[in-house]
């Protein structure tokens, strides 16, 4: 695939490198033309800066990974008509590191991609885990599950297809609207960090035996 990365920070160049190690091509950009050419020096041979006019253009999926604060931005230089019917996978943490609170009173990052973005197929996901989490290449049957939420099966599919190359499953949880919840997921692991806890350790372990088997899963990793 050509994986489109809006963003030059270090989440663009952990997911990048990523990407790349499991054989995509990837294209960066963002604000300033400078910082999307060392971001695709630090992914490698296989990345390439790109003018943010043309990353709908070249790339088969948009990753956004900015700020909260220069989303609305960010989604602007990248924004039109080539962005319809293309998955848009949103990992922007719109939660304050401090309090774990929600920056918005209502809503999501996600949903705001898709506001600016009409006709683009916005999927939630990859914003809980550090970029350093991946590739994920340690025990297959504790691999991480990424969260994902979306109206789009495709772009649900697509989603989680570029998790499996991270080495990760996907897990369903919900349509766009349920984006602010797994947003708020992230606040919710940064208070419990904060106490001084593993968040690993604040969710039940469940017996598999109990597991409600989904009828069908999004491509499994492994
Ligand atoms: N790092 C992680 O492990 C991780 C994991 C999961 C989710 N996230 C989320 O992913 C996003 C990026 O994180 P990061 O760690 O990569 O941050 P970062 O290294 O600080 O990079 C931030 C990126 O956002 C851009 N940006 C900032 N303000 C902007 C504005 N006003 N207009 C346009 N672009 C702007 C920056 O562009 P410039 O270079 O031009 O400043 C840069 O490309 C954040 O929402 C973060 O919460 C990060």
């Amino acid at each position: 695939m050509n994986v489109g990365i809006l963003g030059t920070g270090n989440l663009a160049a952990a997911l990048g490198r990523a990407w790349a190690a499991a054989g995509h091509a990837v294209l960066v950009t963002g604000r300033d033309a400078e910082h999307a050419r060392e971001a695709a020096r630090r992914i490698g041979s296989a990345a390439e800066a790109v003018a943010a006019g043309e990353l709908a253009h070249r790339a088969d999926v948009v990753v956004i990974a900015v700020a909260w604060e220069g989303l609305e931005a960010a989604v602007e230089l990248v924004a039109g008509p080539s962005l319809v019917g293309m998955t848009v996978i949103d990992c922007t943490n719109p939660v304050d590191f401090a309090t774990g609170a929600h920056k918005t009173e209502s809503g999501s990052a996600a949903e705001t991609v898709a506001r600016l973005a009409p006709g683009a197929h916005v999927v939630k996901a990859l914003h809980l885990f550090a970029g350093a989490s991946w590739p994920y290449t340690a025990m297959p049957q504790a691999a991480p599950v990424v969260a994902i939420c979306g109206d789009e099966r495709s772009s649900l599919e697509t989603t989680a297809e570029l998790i499996a190359d991270l080495g990760a499953h996907s897990a369903v949880v919900g349509g766009l609207a349920s984006a602010r919840q797994a947003e708020e997921a992230a606040g919710f692991v940064m208070r419990v960090v904060a106490s001084g806890f593993n968040p690993r350790r604040a969710v039940p372990d469940v017996d598999p035996a109990l597991l409600v088997r989904a009828p069908e899963r999004l491509q499994p990793a492994g």
